[in-house]
């Protein structure tokens, strides 16, 4: 392509040829001033065309490098998102139009331990029947299908979507969530539900029945009207210490519960509940002793006293003769806390079941006592929100301890 120089030239050219030939100089002169001047239009052209090769080079180099840097960073994406793949709590699988399993990422291969698949066809699936089922909907129906399937006891939500380019069908995306603790958390919320209903329903059954005697032996006796008055009274007594037991478990289940922590001296919040308990020890004809080392600790001091108090009511009620001991002490970095009985003590395989809701090992000497089967694991509850633990070392017929160990957490400013 000619630039404006070249033009010019040219337009020199035979502005000067026109100018000789006015001036009227010689033919040789003319031909010569025009050979100079076709030169000049020469070399103005070469030079030109040597600029424009050396412009279009840069230009290439240029785009050259954009295009390299561009596929770098196409590499570098594809890579992070094959990490991503690979990383996500969530299996991924993707087939194609053809049905060929294209991408299968590692929890995929954790969930369903399927081996090498890719390049299969998703008839490979076929062992997990469900997974395989509704795949094989989606692919038919080039629809989003969602479908909840258990395998091995782990429930997991499979979610495949179409996959489209424009209008055409290019195969499947298989997401799987595993949702077994949600599963699990949604069963031990119907358990719970049905267990409470249960526990509530037997004293009010007793009320009920006891009331409806009252009502229709018009002529008993006042002694016995009295004993059945009595039962009545035991038996709401219950139904309202269940209830206070499920408000705080109701409570502390909440997500955004929160300790009340303040710099407490152990040695008092144990004291004090051993003196609240002392009179209960004595109607029993039981011993209630403490040997306590004392430290302030950053605890919530209700409920640690509940804690207290609750592990010594267990020991008095689960107690015939000899009584109840707390001794507590540094421990490393834990404060622990023995409680000891010389009680009936807990069999061996009962030992962990106790720390559960609801749980009595003899349901009849704990309903006479007006025990709910909430306490334990209320108090398992506060330790562990304290950051503690708390462990149970019984025989049978021997006695029990239980030993609470709680962090020595700095006190609080
Ligand atoms: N010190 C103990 N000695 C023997 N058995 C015990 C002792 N502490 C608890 N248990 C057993 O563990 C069960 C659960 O105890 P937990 O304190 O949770 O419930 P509870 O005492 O029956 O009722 P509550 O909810 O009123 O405390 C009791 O029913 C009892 O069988
Ligand atoms: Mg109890």
């Amino acid at each position: 392509m000619h630039t404006p120089k070249v033009y010019v030239a040219t337009i020199l050219v035979y502005v000067m040829a026109t100018v000789l030939t006015i001036l009227n100089l010689s033919v040789v002169t003319v031909i010569f001033a025009m050979l100079v001047l076709l030169i000049y239009h020469l070399v103005l052209h070469a030079t030109q065309k040597v600029e424009n090769e050396h412009r279009q080079k840069e230009e290439r180099k240029a785009l050259l490098y954009q295009l390299d840097k561009t596929q770098k960073q196409t590499h570098e994406a594809a890579g992070r998102f094959l990490t991503l793949l690979e990383v996500i709590d969530s299996g991924l699988l993707f087939i194609d139009e053809n049905e060929l399993i294209k991408e299968a990422n590692e929890t995929f291969n954790r969930f369903f331990s399927l081996g090498s698949i890719i390049g299969e066809t998703y008839e490979t699936l076929k062992p997990i029947k469900s997974l395989y089922r509704v795949v094989h909907d989606a692919f038919l129906k080039e629809t989003k299908l969602r479908q909840q399937i258990v395998i091995d006891q782990q429930s997991y939500d499979a979610n495949i979507s179409p996959v489209f380019e424009g209008k055409w069908f290019r195969g499947c995306l298989v997401v799987i969530h595993d949702i077994t603790p949600i599963k699990t958390a949604e069963m031990f919320q119907k358990q719970f539900t049905a267990d409470v209903s249960h526990e509530l329903k037997t004293p009010l059954s007793a009320v009920k029945g006891i009331s409806e005697i009252l009502m229709r032996e018009t002529n008993m006796d006042a002694a016995q009207r009295q004993d059945f008055i009595n039962m009545i009274y035991h038996e709401t007594n219950r139904l309202e210490a269940i209830l206070s037991d499920l408000l705080i478990i109701s409570k502390m289940d909440r997500l955004d519960y929160e300790l009340k922590r303040e710099n407490t001296s152990m040695k008092a919040l144990i004291d004090e509940s051993v003196t609240l308990l002392e009179p209960a020890a004595t109607e029993k004809q039981l011993t209630l002793t403490a040997d306590v080392r004392d430290v302030m600790l950053a605890v919530d001091p209700v409920k640690m006293r509940q804690v207290i108090i609750n592990l010594i009511k267990n020991g008095l009620s689960y107690t015939d003769t000899g009584g109840v001991t707390i001794r507590a002490h540094k421990q490393g970095s834990m404060y622990r806390i023995l409680v000891t009985d010389t009680g009936i003590g807990i069999p061996k395989d009962e030992q962990a079941k106790v720390f559960k809701r609801f749980y009595r090992v003899d349901e009849a000497r704990s309903r006479a006592s007006g025990g709910s089967g909430l306490g334990l694991s209320i108090i398992k509850n506060v330790v562990q929100k304290h950051g503690g633990t708390i462990a149970l070392e019984s025989r049978e017929g021997d006695g029990s301890t239980f030993i609470v160990d709680l962090p020595l957490i700095p006190e609080i400013d």
